[in-house]
């Protein structure tokens, strides 16, 4: 098949690591260079290895401004300018309201959407540059499902919703397409932790009508669909990658 990225830059944040590394490898099997952003030095989940000179890690912290900045500085020179960012980078702490740390709560909403509004506030100069891009945030089926103990991070990953709808429509004027991925159940990454409860993987599996969890090829395929000509009319988009996951 032909690659339908090649040349194209990509930076994904945790993008070494559970679903951000399967987004990021399909990112490669396009064509793409991709820049991992993450705090652990130099992890790319061996796609180095494998896919050599095209990927990058840039340490970093998704929640600081100047190092989100530099990230994407980086991106440009070793690459000459950034088509595609993927706000991927997530934190979850689970804890009843009367007892969620403020400290938990703020490390929560910094990571997973005070973090994508840095990402793409300081994207767009790099991808109007570029005459347009892409912008892919990540959000969780958390955010629609009211569950006791995940206040924050649901109410975070709500906002990365509305954040991605509102942004689509004061970046479309620029050639800049803004989506969300929702992922449900996932055999890897954070999705793995369900797996220490007894039952409780069984009881979100009991839920999902494809009757399985989703794989990395399942998140990469979605990822791949938003970066490239077949979803050029679909702006502030929220694609549920969840094998249909009932209520
Ligand atoms: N797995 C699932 O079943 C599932 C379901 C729904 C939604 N999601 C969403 O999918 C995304 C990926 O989740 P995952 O399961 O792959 O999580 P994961 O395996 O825990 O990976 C999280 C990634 O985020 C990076 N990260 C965390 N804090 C960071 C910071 N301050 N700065 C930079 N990077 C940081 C980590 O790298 P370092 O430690 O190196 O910084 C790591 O690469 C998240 O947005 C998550 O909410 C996952």
């Amino acid at each position: 098949m032909d690659q339908q990225l090649t040349g194209r830059t990509a930076v994904v944040t945790g993008g070494n690591k559970g679903l951000g590394l399967a987004m990021a490898e399909a990112l490669l099997a396009e064509g793409c260079q991709v820049v991992c952003a993450s705090r652990t030095p130099g992890r790319t989940g061996g796609l180095r290895e494998r896919f050599g000179e095209r990927v990058l890690h840039h340490e970093t912290d998704v929640t600081s401004p100047e190092s989100v900045a530099a990230v994407l500085r980086a991106a440009e020179d070793a690459f000459g300018g950034v088509d595609i960012v993927v706000s991927n980078a997530a934190v979850r702490h689970d804890g009843f309201v009367k007892k969620l740390s403020v400290e938990h709560w703020r490390e929560t909403v910094d990571t997973c959407l005070t973090a994508t509004f840095l990402l793409t506030n300081a994207a767009i100069p790099h991808l109007t540059r570029r005459g347009g891009g892409r912008i892919i945030n990540v959000s969780s089926g958390m955010a629609r499902r009211p569950t006791p103990g995940a206040a924050a991070y649901s109410a975070a990953k709500a906002g990365v919703e509305m954040f991605t709808k509102t942004s689509a429509i004061e970046l479309a004027r620029y050639g800049i397409t803004v989506n969300c991925l929702s992922p449900g159940l996932f055999d890897l990454g954070m999705g793995l932790d369900l797996q220490q409860v007894p039952g409780l993987w069984e009881k979100h599996l009991a839920k999902i009508p494809l009757g399985r969890a989703g794989t990395g090829e399942d998140i990469g395929r979605a990822l791949v669909y938003l970066c490239t000509a077949a979803s050029s009319y679909v702006n502030g988009h929220v694609l549920e990658v969840d094998g249909g996951y009932l209520g």
